[in-house]
């Protein structure tokens, strides 16, 4: 299908009605929507789907820098290129096969991203719907220059919730943090969750792979697994930001939350012919059942 500006975007069904939306526009993930149609991914009603900027919401790829320390525009260049589809693409693992669609989207530097960052790369970007409605992303980055490069990247995850004041992060308790509101300056979490009450800007470091996500008001928790990936970032621009921003409702941080699988404080270096494996899974389960454990 095509989105408002006739850019390619590929849609992923599974038999229970469950639905993915990626856009060619930076292999970003627009939509995942549950098999009660529900929509699990925050889009603000201000976004602007045109390139070269990224669409506000959904999923879009931080590569090969997170943020703005680094050369490279803010969050790297991945995010506002044109992709490609890979009609032939490796076949999924047998593993890992059962009832899922997926598909392969491509990014290779073009002559301006080399005249920016001069490596030579090749981004397979694997983005999978499973029976059960699990949405799986798989980055595969291999160097294909002749020196080695160093990267940062993030699977910048807009979740939908119902009220940011009645949310809670389970998982990142105890870990130290970078705050991007105070320099990156380093801290140790305190308390039990993390709840929010303000804005938050923090890098996570060195989490855990499981990482939970509860939506008190819509009894629904996110369960997001990570490899590859030992950063976690956690975004709510709240009320002052939140009107700052062109793209972005005055209200609407309350109804979202970014929650990053990420590999910021140390980036990869990727040899001549490495590859570098990143790997996101998303699911949602009922919160009655999590509080339980
Ligand atoms: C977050 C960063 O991940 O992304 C924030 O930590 C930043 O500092 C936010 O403001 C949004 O970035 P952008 O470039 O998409 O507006």
């Amino acid at each position: 299908t095509k989105d408002w500006n006739g850019i390619d975007q590929v849609v992923l069904r599974n038999p229970r009605g469950a639905s993915v939306r990626v856009s060619l526009h930076g292999g970003q993930v627009t939509s995942w929507r549950n098999d009660r149609g529900e929509e699990l991914l925050f889009t603000s009603s201000k976004a602007i789907f045109k390139p070269p900027k990224a669409m506000r919401g959904g999923i879009p790829i931080c590569f090969p820098q997170f943020g703005n320390c680094g050369s490279l525009q803010q969050h790297g260049f991945a995010r506002n290129k044109i992709w490609s589809i890979d009609e032939n693409p490796p076949p999924i693992h047998p593993n890992d096969s059962l009832g899922k669609s997926f598909v392969d989207l491509l990014l290779k530097p073009s002559d301006d991203d080399l005249k920016c960052w001069p490596h030579c790369f090749e981004f397979r970007l694997r983005v999978s719907l499973a029976a059960d409605g699990k949405l799986t992303l798989i980055s595969r980055i291999r160097n294909i220059s002749g020196k080695p490069f160093h990267f940062s990247f993030a699977y910048h995850t807009y979740l939908s919730v119902s009220d940011i004041s009645e949310v809670r992060i389970e998982g990142l308790e105890t870990l130290d943090y970078l705050d991007n509101l105070c320099q990156r300056k380093r801290f140790t979490e305190q308390g039990d969750a993390i709840t929010f009450e303000s804005e938050v800007d923090r890098v996570y470091l060195s989490s855990p792979n499981v990482i939970a996500v509860l939506d008190h008001e819509r009894k629904r928790t996110y369960v997001i697994r990570k490899e590859g990936l030992p950063d976690v970032v956690v975004w709510n621009p709240w009320e002052k930001k939140a009107k700052a921003m062109l793209d972005f409702g005055d209200d609407e941080y309350k109804q979202m939350l970014c929650v990053d699988g990420a590999i910021i404080e140390k980036p990869i270096t990727l040899k001549p012919g490495e590859e570098w494996t990143g790997r996101l899974e998303l699911g949602v389960v009922p919160s009655s059942f999590c509080d339980e454990g």
